[in-house]
């Protein structure tokens, strides 16, 4: 996740710019830069140093010139290190296009190949650079490729009134009225820079939300989006802007509509048109705006953590893009670690705290069910006091959010010190579990604010099947139609993860009936007892309610004495491998009084007959199925914790990332 902005038509372009990247900055802070368009040509100023990088943009900004357009970007690294040479906005070979991205360019190391082979000359290391290049090439190839020459496009750019770019013109151009105009009745005649951008997006697989700027039409910028947001705006003075959010564009627009998926814009000073994939003007869709800045930030929603708790299917979904490939595997290009070093591997050590130790113990049974492999899971804190058996056929696997957490990075070093490959997940690129790691396998969650892993814990357990089959398929250990079936169910989970975080206010009544509860029992068995660990874990953290989770099957040695009337157990009720069992413990703590709330499967009307309170998801392949039975239990802990009062995003005692033993 990145956040974008652009803007023409305001002589304050670079201050609405710098503004416009501190209010994004939740979206990432990896680095700042902007870019500004003016007859002289592009002017450009990049910062990366961490949450010191817009500061730092803010003092390069000092000696910019006069512009009243502009594009800014601050980045969330996916791709390439979080350095200088790799912050946004990117340039072409000539430094006359200036594209600002956020998203994956799916296909990006096979465009790299083919533009370098060209000649392009690559100047970082990120997917989002070949945007620009492949710009430049439709330009040259529309006979527009010198910024010097005539003023491409033709489009006559009127101060304050409708622009002739073929799109349906939102205007500003009359006070209060809005115009619209310059409606080409459905055929592709924008700019010739919106149409060198169609051409380029065209040959891109992936997500994007796009913003390009070029010297050629310094005053115009073109933007386009596929899964990625953007929204435009119009001020009263008649700036026209785009952005990632609304949070950037609050105060200086006034009105805002938003681009929906394979659409793009047109922006000059006084209008914004918007058109389709083949050029054709489309009508954006408008958009209320009500919210203040800071509502603005959490996307409207009340706090962090249920706004990260909705960006799941998203999260899900981007750490995938790439991985599942069409012809039936699981790649792992970027890892590192080659194809006969982990056929070469006879055991898997995990070492992990907190969420990421309970998604480790979901890849255990992934691991060892796909490609039979043995799998040891250890708490980080623990692992290296243990004296593990560690030697070169080992592979370490580190999961960490952070990629800080300094049990978790102790214990990677002390694979790695005793010959083992290391091989870290984690969601923050260049953190120092992923410098120090043979291999990284990043989740794309974005930035998780709220302290509760939520998110991020969804995008580690995707990222592990993805491993579990790619060590599954160069071992040899899956045939052809059980990976094809499982990667067709993986395409699945984020339709499946939407559905469950959809269910949020059927659960968050379930929610009110436990928040007076003083113990809570969680009980899974298989992989319903890593999800019965993690629901257990929110609730405790965020809203302080005693909770403790067990393998259902282990009641019988001793908690079962804890059950008394009135107890409250949540089980995850799933049709996973040992329901029947499950069921049967269920019945023992139901007859000694106990409120039972069970996560079911859609019209499992048996499950629910044994149930106080049914929590509703939909089905998918067992070893899938954590990733949409723990969203209840996350919202169920939200839930109690909201009706307690409580700040779930900043619950007492705790830090996000814990880099003291
Ligand atoms: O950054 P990490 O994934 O290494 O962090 C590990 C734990 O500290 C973390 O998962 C913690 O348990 C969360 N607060 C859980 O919600």
């Amino acid at each position: 996740m990145c956040g974008i902005i652009g803007i023409t038509g305001d002589g304050e372009a670079v201050e609405i710019l710098l503004e416009g990247l501190a209010r994004l900055e939740y979206r990432g802070y990896d680095s700042a830069g902007l870019v500004l368009g003016s007859p002289d040509g592009l002017w450009r100023a990049r910062a990366a140093t961490g949450t010191r990088s817009l500061g730092d943009l803010r003092k390069q900004a000092e000696g910019a010139p006069g512009a009243c357009a502009g594009v800014a970007h601050t980045r969330w690294a996916t791709h390439g290190h979080p350095t200088e040479h790799n912050a946004h906005p990117h340039l072409d070979c000539s430094g006359a296009v200036a594209v600002v991205h956020n998203g994956i360019v799916e296909n990006g190391q096979e465009l790299r190949r083919r533009l370098a082979a060209a000649g392009h000359r690559l100047a970082s290391d990120t997917d989002s650079e070949v945007l620009a290049h492949l710009v430049e090439e439709e330009l040259a190839a529309a006979g527009a490729g010198d910024p010097g020459g005539d003023t491409p496009g033709g489009a006559a750019i009127g101060a304050g009134g409708g622009v002739t770019t073929g799109g349906e013109a939102i205007g500003a151009g009359s006070p209060g009225g809005v115009t619209t105009g310059g409606a080409a009745g459905g055929a592709a005649a924008g700019s010739v820079l919106a149409g060198a951008l169609r051409r380029a997006l065209a040959q891109v697989r992936g997500s994007y939300a796009v913003v390009v700027q070029w010297a050629g039409d310094p005053e115009r910028l073109v933007a386009a989006r596929r899964v990625s947001p953007l929204v435009l705006g119009l001020s009263a003075g008649g700036a026209a802007l785009v952005a990632s959010d609304v949070p950037a564009l609050l105060g200086r627009a006034e009105r805002f509509w938003v681009l929906d998926d394979d659409q793009g814009a047109e922006l000059v000073p006084g209008a914004v048109s918007c058109f389709g994939t083949a050029g054709e003007p489309v009508a954006p869709r408008a958009l209320a705006v009500t919210w203040d800045l800071e509502q603005a930030q959490k996307g409207g929603f009340a706090d962090f953590m249920s706004k990260e708790i909705a960006e799941q299917p998203q999260a899900v979904a981007d750490t995938f893009l790439g991985r599942l490939r069409a012809d039936g595997t699981a790649g792992l290009d970027e890892v590192r670690i080659g194809e006969d070093a982990l056929r070469a591997v006879d055991k898997v050590a995990v070492v992990a705290c907190g969420s990421s130790y309970h998604a480790g113990l979901v890849a255990k049974l992934a691991i060892e069910h796909w490609a039979r492999l043995p799998v040891e899971v250890d708490i980080a804190s623990e692992f290296r006091y243990r004296d593990p058996v560690l030697d070169e056929r080992t592979l370490v696997v580190g999961i960490s959010q952070s990629g800080e957490t300094v049990d978790t990075l102790q214990a990677v070093r002390h694979g790695r010190g005793l010959g083992a490959r290391t091989l870290v997940i984690c969601n923050v690129v260049d953190s120092s579990m992923a410098r120090e790691a043979d291999g990284v396998l990043y989740t794309r969650a974005g930035p998780e604010i709220g302290v509760a892993a939520t998110k991020t814990h969804l995008a580690q357990l995707a990222a592990l099947d993805v491993l579990a089959l790619h060590l599954a398929q160069v071992r040899g250990a899956l045939g052809g139609p059980d990976a094809g079936r499982l990667l067709a169910a993986l395409g699945r989970v984020p339709d499946l993860v939407a559905e469950a975080v959809a269910r949020a206010g059927a659960v968050l009544e379930v929610a009110d009936r436990l928040r007076s509860a003083r113990d809570v029992f969680f009980l899974g068995r298989h992989v319903g007892y890593p999800v019965a660990l993690e629901g257990a874990l929110k609730l405790k953290e965020i809203s302080y309610v005693r909770a403790e989770a067990y393998p259902a099957g282990e009641l019988k040695h001793g908690p079962i004495a804890l059950i008394e009337p009135g107890a409250a157990v949540v089980a995850v009720a799933t049709r996973t491998p040992l329901w029947e069992k499950l069921m049967a413990n269920v019945e023992e703590v139901r007859s000694r009084g106990a409120t039972v709330v069970l996560v079911a499967n859609d019209g499992d009307d048996e499950t629910a007959s044994l149930a106080d309170a049914v929590l509703w998801v939909p089905p998918t392949e067992p070893l899938l199925a954590p990733m949409v039975d723990v969203v209840p239990l996350q919202q169920l802990a939200y839930g109690v914790a909201r009706a307690k009062g409580l700040d779930v995003d900043r619950p007492r005692n705790l830090a996000k990332t814990v880099t003291v033993e």
